[in-house]
């Protein structure tokens, strides 16, 4: 196993070109495993994602008395999980999140509406991540719910019991803070009616309706009834996850010799902010293949060497892209231009500090970044320099850097890179997989 201390070095390949397999995506992963472990019966699901954050829910999900096997050879991306049909055992111990936000966030809606005590922690980062914003609306539901420094951080100390519905407004666009809301409601009495002021992922919501749950959306509000009966298991192959594709369509854009493939990605339209992004910038990507799967769409993804030029992104869009907001500013560096990035004050409290940490990084490799409170502005079209740069501990602003490292002069080296582990363990095979260092590939890149 990888070493998060680990130091990657990255030098420019002179093409880009392959197809990438892309790990099953985290979030829905993470709710494949929390939704079945609440029906009643076995579900199937294949191409779990592989990272830690989800190994994180599996380990909660087993001390809460959830049989979890994997099946065939380890490491198998297949398991079978047997639901508890809403009863779930207490804890033997302390459940640990590991540094997963949906894990804690999500369990602890869960466990508000369960009769055993619990205790969630994780580690330095989560510990010091906002947890208010959850406490608050389970509180409203009548939740007995704990946390440090005045119920706003973790760990956080849960005695489930009787919640009731609740009719509440989500001030953050936060899918976390939602699906804990709706996990909680399931067990509620009463009605819990949601409205958000701007969309955010809806993996739940497509859970929950496939599952024989009595859910309805219109536009952006959700209304919710408890659970009359046990979840339906729901077997399901989770899509590749578009935030781990989402460096290689960057990588593919800004580099000059490129022509990436990236299969069965995950296409849900609260997801592909990135995409419309990137195309704004003017991107050659395309779709091909587009289906559904279980709830949710899916296509091939190719991209190739473009001109990129810069945008003015905020508002609403951010929601759609929020994780990929590190790799959209190396985008940004490589294009000709200004790129804005407002209203993104959320990355603030993710990992680590997202807008602080990739724009010191990216500065040190030569490129003109101004910081926002809520964003960036970032002026392209800089030469980059390999040089020394950190990852802060946070897989995002690791693989972002690499990508950066792609198209810098000279070697990028990064240390703590073995964080990728949270969400894409294979993240340095993909990239040495599709970087090639003699000009003999059949592609038309541009200057091929
Ligand atoms: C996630 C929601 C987002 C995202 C995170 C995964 C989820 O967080 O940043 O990586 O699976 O619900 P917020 O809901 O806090 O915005």
């Amino acid at each position: 196993m990888a070493e998060r201390g680990e130091v990657k070095k990255v030098t420019p390949p002179t093409h880009l070109e392959g197809e990438i397999t892309l790990p099953g995506d985290k979030s829905i992963s993470h709710r494949a495993v929390i939704f079945n472990g609440l029906a009643s019966g076995q579900a199937e699901v294949s191409n779990f994602a592989p990272g830690r954050d989800c190994l994180s829910t599996v380990n909660c999900l087993r001390n809460m008395g959830v049989k979890i096997q994997r099946k065939g050879t380890p490491p198998s991306s297949h398991l079978l999980i047997s639901g508890t049909s809403g009863e779930f055992q207490e804890a033997q111990n302390v459940l640990n999140a590991g540094n997963s936000a949906t894990t804690m966030r999500l369990l602890a809606g869960l466990l508000s509406g369960q009769p055993v005590l619990s205790i969630i922690t994780g580690d330095s980062s989560l510990c010091s991540r906002p947890m208010g914003r959850l406490v608050e609306p389970l509180h409203l539901m009548g939740a007995r719910i704990w946390g440090r420094s005045n119920n706003s951080l973790a760990p956080l100390v849960i005695k489930g019991g009787p919640l009731q519905g609740i009719d509440f407004e989500l001030n953050v666009p936060s899918a976390q803070v939602k699906s804990a809301i709706l996990l909680a409601g399931l067990q509620a009495r009463g009605e819990t009616i949601l409205h958000q002021r701007a969309l955010s992922r809806d993996h739940s919501e497509r859970f929950l309706q496939q599952m024989g749950a009595m859910i309805t959306t219109q536009g952006k509000s959700i209304s919710l009834s408890p659970l009359s009966h046990p979840l339906t298991p729901l077997d399901l192959k989770i899509p590749g996850d578009i935030s781990s594709a989402a460096y290689f369509m960057v990588a593919g854009a800004i580099h000059p010799h490129a022509r990436i493939t990236l299969r069965n990605c995950g296409t849900n339209p609260t997801r592909t902010g990135i995409i419309d992004a990137l195309e704004a910038m003017g991107a050659r990507i395309k779709r091909e293949n587009e289906r559904i799967e279980g709830n949710e769409p899916l296509a091939d993804i190719s991209v190739e060497t473009s001109e990129l030029k810069g945008i003015d992104i905020g508002g609403d869009a951010i929601p759609l892209l929020i994780d990929e907001i590190p790799a959209l500013a190396v985008a940004g560096c490589m294009a000709r231009g200004k790129t804005t990035i407002r209203d993104a004050g959320e990355l603030r409290v993710k990992e680590s500090d997202r807008i602080a940490n990739i724009s010191l990084e990216l500065t040190r490799m030569g490129a003109e970044i101004e910081e926002l409170p809520d964003g960036m502005i970032i002026h392209g079209g800089k030469l980059l320099t390999g040089t020394e740069v950190e990852s802060h501990g946070d897989h995002r602003i690791a693989m972002s850097l690499a990508i950066a490292g792609l198209v810098a002069r000279g070697e990028t080296i990064i240390s703590q890179a073995g964080v990728v582990e949270i969400s894409y363990p294979s993240f340095w095979q993909s990239l040495h997989s599709i970087s090639h260092r003699e000009r003999t590939a059949s592609y038309a890149g541009k200057g091929a």
